[in-house]
C-alpha cells in the first residue's frame, strides 16, 4: 500500500484528489496540509488520516507520495521540497508560476529520483484518447488545421467566492491563459502528437472585476493562434466570460477528415469524412465546473494514473517532462502578447 498525503486540501482536494484516492485499492490516505487548519481536519474527518500543522511534518510522517494541491504560486515551492524529502509528487497544473520554477521543479525530481507528474486531465479524458489513436493512425490524413476552447463563467463558481484568489496575480500568477490555456495547449501536444512551435496571442481582461469594481489583475480571455512543427495552424480561445454553458470542445481538421471532440451534447467524438458520413461514438463527457459544485462527480483517472505510475515505474502521459513543454508555449504566448509579435518556441 502507498501511503499518501495531501498539500492544499480547497475545491480540487475535495472534488478529486481525496475521493479518488480513497477509492484507489493500492492507497492509504495518512494525512492533509492546509495553511487553513479547518480545511485539513476536514479531509481527515471525511476521508480518515491526520491533519497536519505544516508541510514538513507531513513529509516527515513516512509519507510515499503526495499531491500538491496549493493556490498556483506554491506549487514549485511544495513540489521542490516533497521531492528533496524523498516523496513522490503529483501537482496540480499549470506546473509554476515561472519557467524557472517549472526546470527546478524537473531538476529535484531528477536529482531525487523520484516521479513528478502534473495533473493535466484532458489527456486521460476517452474521447481525447480515441482522437489521438486515429490521428496517429492517419484516419483523418494530415492535420491541416485545429480549433480549441475553454470557456466558463469564471473561478468564482468553482471556488464560491466572489474575491476568488485566481484573480489575484499575486497568487495565481496568471489568469485564463495557464489556468486553462495550459489544458488545451498540453492537449494539442498530446492529440496531434507534435508541438507548438510558435505562438501569436491576445491576452486580455474584457469583464471581470474585484468585488469593489476594479479589474481583476490578471487575463480573463486568451486567444491564440498557434503553428505546430509538423505545420498544422490553429487556435485556441480561453475564457471566464461565457455567461452560458461551458465549452470545453476541440475539433481536428485533416486532408481526409474532420474530428470532434467534445462538441456534441450526447456523441463526445464524432469523425466525418469528406463525402459526408459520420461515425459517432458515445463515450464520456468531461464533467463542467457547474457539475463538481452542485455534487456531481466522475473519476478523472488522475489519481489512478499516478498511483499506476508509482507502482509499476513506467513513463506516464503525465510526467513533467510532457507538461512542461505546454508551459514553455504558455510563457511564450505571455510574451507575445506583451510585445505585440509572434514568438518561437525551442522545446
Ligand atoms: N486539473 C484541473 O482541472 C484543476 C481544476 C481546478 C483547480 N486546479 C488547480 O488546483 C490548485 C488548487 O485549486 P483549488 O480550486 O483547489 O483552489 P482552492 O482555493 O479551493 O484551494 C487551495 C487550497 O490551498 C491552500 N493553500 C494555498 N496556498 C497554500 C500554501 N502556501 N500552503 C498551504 N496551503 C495553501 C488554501 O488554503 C486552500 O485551501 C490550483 O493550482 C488550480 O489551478 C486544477
Amino acid at each position: 500500500m502507498l501511503k499518501v498525503g495531501i498539500i492544499g486540501c480547497g475545491k480540487i482536494t475535495q472534488v478529486r484528489h481525496a475521493p479518488e484516492y480513497a477509492e484507489n485499492p493500492n492507497v492509504n490516505l495518512v494525512g492533509y496540509y492546509d495553511e487553513d487548519p479547518r480545511r485539513s481536519r476536514a479531509m481527515a474527518e471525511e476521508f480518515g488520516g491526520v491533519a497536519f500543522n505544516s508541510a514538513e511534518e507531513l513529509l516527515s510522517s513516512g509519507v510515499d507520495a503526495v499531491s500538491v494541491c496549493v493556490a498556483n504560486v506554491a506549487h514549485a515551492e511544495m513540489t521542490i521540497k516533497a521531492l528533496n524529502a524523498g516523496v513522490h509528487v503529483l501537482c496540480e497544473k499549470p506546473m509554476a508560476a515561472t519557467m524557472e520554477e517549472c526546470e527546478d521543479m524537473l531538476k529535484a525530481a531528477r536529482i531525487s529520483g523520484k516521479r513528478l507528474l502534473i495533473g493535466q486531465n484532458q489527456r486521460l479524458a476517452k474521447a481525447h484518447q480515441k482522437a489521438r489513436e486515429l490521428i496517429i493512425n492517419g484516419e483523418i490524413g494530415r492535420v491541416i488545421t485545429f480549433r480549441t476552447t475553454f470557456g466558463h463563467p469564471g473561478p468564482e463558481g468553482w471556488t464560491g467566492m466572489k474575491n476568488s484568489w485566481f484573480f489575484d496575480k499575486k497568487r495565481a500568477a496568471f489568469g485564463t491563459m495557464a489556468d486553462l490555456g495550459v489544458h488545451k495547449t498540453d492537449l494539442l501536444h498530446f492529440l496531434l502528437d507534435d508541438e507548438i512551435d510558435e505562438v501569436t496571442a491576445k491576452i486580455a481582461t474584457l469583464d471581470k472585476q474585484f468585488p469593489d469594481g476594479s479589474p481583476i489583475t490578471v487575463d480573463d480571455n486568451a486567444y491564440c493562434i498557434y503553428q505546430t512543427k509538423k505545420g498544422a495552424v490553429g487556435t485556441m480561445h480561453v475564457s471566464w466570460t461565457f455567461y452560458g454553458e461551458e465549452d470545453n470542445s476541440t475539433i481536428i481538421y485533416g486532408t481526409k477528415g474532420v474530428i470532434r471532440c467534445y462538441h456534441h451534447p450526447k456523441y463526445s467524438l464524432i469523425v466525418e469524412s469528406p463525402n459526408g458520413a459520420k461515425i459517432y461514438f458515445q463515450l464520456d463527457q468531461l464533467t463542467s465546473n457547474k457539475d463538481q459544485t452542485s455534487g456531481g462527480r466522475t473519476n478523472t483517472g488522475v489519481i489512478d494514473t499516478f498511483v499506476s505510475a508509482l507502482i509499476s515505474g513506467e513513463a506516464s502521459y503525465l510526467d513533467a517532462e510532457e507538461s512542461i513543454k505546454a508551459m514553455r508555449v504558455i510563457f511564450a504566448a505571455e510574451e507575445s502578447a506583451h510585445k505585440g509579435s509572434t514568438i518561437h518556441i525551442s522545446q
